[in-house]
């Protein structure tokens, strides 16, 4: 079993309630909260292979105007914010990662039930749903019943990221939508900031993608930021190999100083761009996520961690290089986190909502 999502939670779960909590009475708070909070999650369903008819053309004759609809409302919104862009992606990537793209990240909680959105992986911090519902209402109104909420996610990933300056890539089409959406799924399924490469490396080959790609979608962080409790751990806390005063070695000192100086001790929710190595480079699709990286300046340690195998260290220099691949990289292991398919058997329709099912 890999370490997943969960040891964040609790990590995370644990700074908050230590902001309240007097030294005396910590240990008993880690025990309590590992005890009940965090019983062991159901084992990820098996994954299928790739359903067979997807393709770009799919709402050509069905919604013909889809994909234009997706395209210009997505650019607006991220032209008004380019933070949407970093939202987008990693809502495609958090809803790829559990059950496949069946848009199960966007179903709401019931009373009998916590649904992915509001798992501690997600909850507070995916962004973006707001803005799907208003592209949704558009194609209801269009070509009602026809456009899928995961194929909607799919289309905005890539064209958040082409509005940014990003490569295009093609976006094959034809998801249906699920209608099981189970929180402690997403715990599992989702890789943990505070994994290392062995863990990352199987979180990723659950769904189908590679060693390459694992780190080629890591570049996925050259956007977006990261709330200080999912790395203040390495600034203040840490008790590997060759700690220096609590403060992770492999992070580099500056960077180091500079991120305590952004995420004073206590400060969960501070938020901090995750590609250090430009002004505006956290709004930039570029390759500034690797350059950082290999200079000791990954945020995460599941960033940091694509250093500590001989594979992923080359691979991080290739896509730092002049020549960089990145851009092309990307929307190849895109296309395959795409096309990660639903478990065998689902129920799945196209939803006229996306919070519900019909
Ligand atoms: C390799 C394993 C990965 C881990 C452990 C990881 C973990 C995280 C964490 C902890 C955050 C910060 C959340 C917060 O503090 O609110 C984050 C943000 C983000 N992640 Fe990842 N991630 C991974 C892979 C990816 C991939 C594959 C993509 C997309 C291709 C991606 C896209 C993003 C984006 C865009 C953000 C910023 C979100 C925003 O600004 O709202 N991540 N990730
Ligand atoms: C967006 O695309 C649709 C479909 O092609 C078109 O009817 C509409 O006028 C476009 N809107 C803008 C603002 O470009
Ligand atoms: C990675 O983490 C797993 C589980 O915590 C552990 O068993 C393994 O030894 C670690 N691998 C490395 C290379 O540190
Ligand atoms: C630091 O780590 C230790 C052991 O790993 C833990 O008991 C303690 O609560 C942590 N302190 C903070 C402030 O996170």
């Amino acid at each position: 079993m890999v370490r997943n999502y969960r040891s964040s939670a609790i990590l995370i779960a644990l700074g908050a309630l230590l902001l309240i909590a007097t030294p005396s009475c910590r240990a008993d708070i880690i025990g309590d909260v590992l005890g009940k909070f965090f019983p062991p999650p159901p084992p990820p369903a098996p994954a299928a292979p790739a359903p067979a008819g997807l393709n770009p053309w799919f709402y050509s004759r069905s919604c013909p105007s889809a994909t234009a609809w997706v395209q210009n409302m997505t650019s607006t919104i991220v032209a008004s914010d380019r933070s949407m862009a970093a939202a987008f992606l990693r809502l495609h990537f958090h809803d790829c990662f559990v059950r496949g793209c069946d848009a199960s990240v966007l179903l709401d909680s019931t009373s009998g039930n916590t649904a992915e959105k509001d798992a501690l992986a997600n909850a507070n911090s995916l962004r973006g749903f707001a803005q799907i519902d208003q592209i949704k209402e558009k194609l209801e109104e269009v070509c009602p019943g026809v456009v899928s909420c995961a194929d909607i996610l799919a289309l905005t990933a890539r064209d958040a990221i082409v509005e940014i300056g990003g490569a295009s890539w093609a976006v094959s089409l034809g998801r249906k939508d699920g209608v099981v959406s189970i929180a402690s799924e997403a715990m599992s399924g989702l890789p943990s900031p505070f994994a290392n490469y062995t863990e990352l490396t199987s979180t990723f080959a659950e769904v189908g993608l590679s060693e390459k790609d694992m780190i080629v979608l890591s570049g996925g962080h050259t956007i977006g930021v990261a709330k200080c409790a999912a790395f203040s751990h390495r600034l203040y806390n840490f008790s590997g190999p060759g700690a220096i005063n609590g403060t992770d070695p492999t992070l580099d000192a500056d960077y180091a100083k500079f991120l305590k100086r952004k995420c004073p001790q206590g400060s969960p929710l501070i938020e901090v761009f995750m590609d250090p190595t430009g002004r505006f480079s956290g709004q930039t699709f570029d390759k500034g996520y690797f350059t950082g990286v290999k200079a000791n300046r990954g945020l995460l340690t599941s960033d940091a961690a694509l250093l500590t195998s001989s594979f992923g260290a080359q691979t991080v220099a290739l896509e730092a290089s002049a020549n960089s691949p990145f851009m092309k990289d990307f929307g190849v292991s895109m296309q395959k986190m795409g096309a990660a398919s639903a478990p065998n058997g689902a129920v799945l329709e196209v939803r006229k909502n996306c919070h519900f099912q019909n």
